[in-house]
């Protein structure tokens, strides 16, 4: 009885020593160890022994079943880290590989020379002051010299808001260009120091809405930036030479501006400044339509009655207002022939800028 149990002890563990996985250990624990195993079979027949081989019989069997069990346990924690391990090195990182590319988002062109034109005027003294895109008909028109009926008001088809007031001054539009942010501002910096108010020299950029047909030539929104400058002694020679120096940092430092006359409701007198063609330096070509000029921005000498109505006795100050677009400028530069591609969001356009 005691040569079995040795047999099946050296056979056990025989076999125990050649399984490497789990399936197989759970195989081995079933036949070796289990309940219908030889061990436990031998379990059953204490009972046809004598009195005198019981204990040495049982103190055998319960031995073989403690060490079974152990050798068990101990080749299933070998079998386990030996998995780990396994895993660990399979699953090892490269890092000597090369990164996958990260995709750079960058800002939209209108963006940025928005910012370009905005440094340029920063450099040369003025502070931005941003006002709203959803103004009052007052702000937007009234109160820069543009009554209801107004001629000028044809140029610029409107977005009106329904808020259910229809008195004229209450009424509520999408701004048609930033304009009415010089009323805002003087209001703003007379209200602080009515009798006398402080010197302005502001930038105001921001998108403007007009009601158009959308074309090549013509978008329902476009940015604008306007520049207000007053004081008590500001002439239209400071307009020229501040403009004339703004464009030579925009465009290039030879560049040659002219002021041509021209009418603004809100300014007195009024001009259109112009700078030499860089495509062909004036000579003509498509993209000065022949003249050698490129139009670039409106101004003129901020209108007595709009300094009234900004608080800025027009007695005593005086002061120049300009307005451009960013978008025409790039146009220009670019030779960009759709406005519609600003706001088309097509990405083979954006990613050449
Ligand atoms: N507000 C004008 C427009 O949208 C542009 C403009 C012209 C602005 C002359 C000015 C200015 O400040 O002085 O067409």
């Amino acid at each position: 009885m005691l040569d079995k149990l040795e047999k099946i002890e050296k056979e056990a563990l025989k076999t125990l020593a050649s399984v490497k996985d789990k399936a197989n250990l759970e195989k081995w624990r079933l036949a070796k160890i289990g309940r219908h195993s030889p061990m436990m079979n031998m379990f059953s027949q204490m009972a046809s022994l004598s009195k005198e081989e019981r204990p040495a019989f049982g103190q055998g069997i319960n031995r073989l079943k403690a060490l079974l069990e152990k050798e068990f346990e101990d080749r299933r924690a070998h079998i386990k880290q030996a998995e780990l391990e396994e895993s660990l090195a399979s699953e090892k990182l490269d890092i000597s590989l090369p990164g996958r590319p990260v995709k750079m988002g960058r800002l939209h062109p209108s963006t940025q020379n928005l910012r370009r034109v905005l440094g340029i005027l920063a450099e040369m003294g003025f502070q931005v002051y941003t006002a709203r895109d959803v103004e009052s008909d007052e702000y937007n028109f009234q109160l820069l010299n543009i009554p209801p009926h107004h001629p000028a008001r044809e140029m610029q088809d409107t977005f009106y808001i329904d808020t259910g007031n229809n008195d004229e001054s209450e009424k509520q539009v999408l701004r048609t260009h930033t304009s009415p942010g010089q009323v805002r501002a003087m209001r703003e910096f007379s209200s602080q120091n009515p009798d006398n108010p402080p010197p302005i020299r502001i930038a105001l950029p921001g998108m403007c809405y007009r009601f158009e047909q959308i074309t090549a030539r013509s978008e329902v929104q476009f940015n604008q930036v306007e520049g207000l400058v007053l004081g008590q002694t500001i002439t239209f020679g400071d307009l020229k030479g501040t403009l004339s120096e703004f464009a030579r940092r925009m465009f290039g430092s030879h560049v040659k501006t002219r002021f041509r006359s021209d009418h603004f409701p809100f300014t007195e007198p009024s001009a259109e400044m112009d700078i030499e063609c860089y495509v062909c330096g004036g000579k003509g070509c498509s993209v000065c339509k022949k003249s050698g000029w490129l139009e670039i921005l409106g101004c003129g000498m901020v209108h007595p009655s709009v300094l009234a109505n900004g608080g800025y006795d027009p007695a005593r100050y005086s002061g120049f207002a300009f307005g451009m677009g960013p978008e025409r400028q790039l146009m220009l530069r670019h030779k960009i022939s759709d406005i519609r591609y600003f706001w088309g969001n097509d990405i083979r356009f954006l990613e050449q800028f």
